[in-house]
């Protein structure tokens, strides 16, 4: 099985050797970082008619980690364009991080469009360091669509408990990889150097679940659920929240 993995990445690594090219001239991340917003923007559309159920139920008890002042401070990591502004309770003070500065105009016009909201501010840098954001200063921290596409799960998780107050939250919504005895599962290993190229770093193979359930969270909870996409390979998700 690994063998024809394995030829078959070749094949694709041949049919895209332009890219895998510019890839190692290390010019590929520069034309990516400015493509992905556009790609991400209209993406977003369609993921949130999908999944926007499934987002307003994850996202139904956020209220419930207010704090002492009544007020929800929640900070997004992995931003994006602002996917998930519409599903945050009126009065929320979000704070935004992303370690690609070209989605500040597309947030801008996200906050534009969720005049319910109170932003606070956009950080450009990565989950695994978050050293502009203070310890304990967050009730909610969000990620939606990043696990996968980040360099080291592990240490955004040790970030997100670090920004979190005690009693505060992480929700996340991921999609990761199949069950390994599936076809699915096969074909996300075939795709997922190409895959990773194509999409700013998103990996298809993630077992997401487990850094969260070996990460310091005092409750974890977690389903497993298979998302309603067009592309099979991105349909296995992991939603949920774990409290600190
Ligand atoms: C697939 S997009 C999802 C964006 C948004 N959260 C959404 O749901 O539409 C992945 C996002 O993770 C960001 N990202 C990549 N590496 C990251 C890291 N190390 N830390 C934080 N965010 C990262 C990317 O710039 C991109 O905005
Ligand atoms: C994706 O993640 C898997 C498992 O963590 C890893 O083995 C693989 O090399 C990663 N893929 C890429 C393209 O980095």
């Amino acid at each position: 099985m690994a063998l024809i993995i394995f030829t078959l990445r070749l094949a694709i690594g041949i049919l895209l050797f332009p890219m895998f090219l510019l890839n190692l001239l290390g010019l590929w991340n520069r034309i990516c970082k400015k493509w992905f917003p556009y790609f991400l923007r209209r993406f977003t559309v369609m993921y949130n008619e999908q999944m926007g159920g499934k987002k307003r139920e994850l996202f139904s008890n956020l209220p419930e980690f207010a704090g002492p002042s009544g007020k929800l401070s929640l900070l997004e990591v992995g931003c994006g364009t602002g996917a998930n502004f519409k599903f945050y309770p009126a009065g929320c003070r979000v704070t935004c991080i992303d370690p690609n500065p070209n989605f500040e105009k597309f947030l801008i016009k996200s906050v534009a469009e969720n005049r319910h909201l109170q932003f606070e501010r956009f950080v450009v840098a990565a989950g695994e360091n978050m050293q502009q954001v203070a310890d304990g200063s967050m009730d909610v921290v969000v990620c939606t669509l990043v696990l996968c596409s980040v360099q080291n799960p592990e240490q955004i998780l040790q970030e997100v408990c670090r920004v979190l107050r005690p009693g505060g939250a992480f929700y996340f919504l991921e999609h990761v990889a199949a069950e390994s005895s599936t076809w699915n599962y096969f074909w996300q290993q075939v795709l997922d150097p190409a895959w990773y190229l194509l999409f700013d770093g998103c990996n298809l193979t993630r077992q997401s679940w487990k850094a969260l359930e070996r990460a310091r969270f005092s409750k974890l909870e977690l389903q497993h659920l298979q998302a309603p996409l067009p592309v099979e390979l991105v349909r296995p998700h992991i939603c949920g929240y774990a409290v600190k």
